[in-house]
């Protein structure tokens, strides 16, 4: 059987741009139809505890003006929690945070927040969210999805974005084997963070991958192409990479 790849665009740097002097130019919420337009399968937004980007009143207008599922990023929190659990978007990705980060910089450790994650993912779960856990391409970690109750992992691919030559091919490997695992264990996988025109494909071509979830970029990329066009542009690559990957398959 033929997996989709699904795309989510993550808008957050929308709102960085917009938070940069105040106001409400650019609105991530307009960046978000104009993605869904384009291609995108779903919107992904991460609310930080400082809210350095996406603002509460954002996830608000996405939930009531997209169509396209909320993908609601955010730190395992009581704050965060209350808010999940008050606007229930389609899913929510639990990903570590910390207040002096650039941007989330490693995988949330399921195996040693076992006892912290595990209400919280039960909460989720029984308010109809679909809950991934945002992890580090780590068997441990996976299997430690598993037994949270959590049905979705996402893979971290910053490693593999900032890396060069073999050390970046010994990254893929990882993480292939990382998504082969979660296959076989029941979970489903998504992956992201750092991807681009240049290093998508690999990662698109790893058939047991079922959503990339990307933001930077395709941001960076509209201030030269527009929004449009890079979505397009991204969406084509990852279709390719698929179609070639599951024809290489069934050949
Ligand atoms: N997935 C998760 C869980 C993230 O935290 C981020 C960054 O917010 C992304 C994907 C998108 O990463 P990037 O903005 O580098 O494409």
């Amino acid at each position: 059987m033929k997996s989709k790849l699904r795309l989510g665009v993550n808008i957050d740097h929308v709102a960085t741009i917009r938070n940069a002097r105040g106001g409400i130019y650019p609105d991530p919420v307009r960046a978000a139809k104009l993605a869904a337009a384009a291609g995108a399968d779903g919107i992904t937004a991460h609310l930080r505890e400082d809210r350095r980007h996406i603002c509460d009143d954002d996830i608000q207008r996405i939930n009531d003006e997209v169509e396209q599922p909320l993908n609601f990023e955010m730190a395992a929190t009581p704050e965060m929690l209350a808010i999940a659990l008050r606007h229930t978007p389609h899913a929510a990705c639990i990903v570590p945070e910390k207040r002096e980060e650039q941007t989330t910089e490693g995988g949330l450790d399921a195996v040693g927040g076992h006892n912290h994650l595990k209400p919280m993912i039960r909460q989720m779960l029984d308010a109809g969210i679909r809950v991934s856990l945002f992890i580090e391409p780590d068997p441990s970690q996976l299997d430690a999805a598993v037994s949270l109750g959590a049905p979705v992992v996402e893979l971290h691919t910053g490693r593999y974005a900032d890396l060069a030559g073999e050390a970046r091919e010994a990254e893929f490997a990882r993480i292939e084997a990382a998504a082969a695992h979660a296959d076989k264990i029941g979970l489903e996988c998504h992956a992201g963070h750092g991807l681009t025109f240049d290093n998508v494909t690999p990662i698109a071509g790893i058939t047991s991958i079922v959503e990339l979830n990307i933001g930077h970029f395709l941001v960076g990329e509209a201030i030269f192409s527009g929004l449009d066009s890079a979505i397009r542009r991204m969406r084509s690559l990852m279709d390719r990479a698929r179609a070639e990957a599951e024809g290489a398959r069934s050949a």
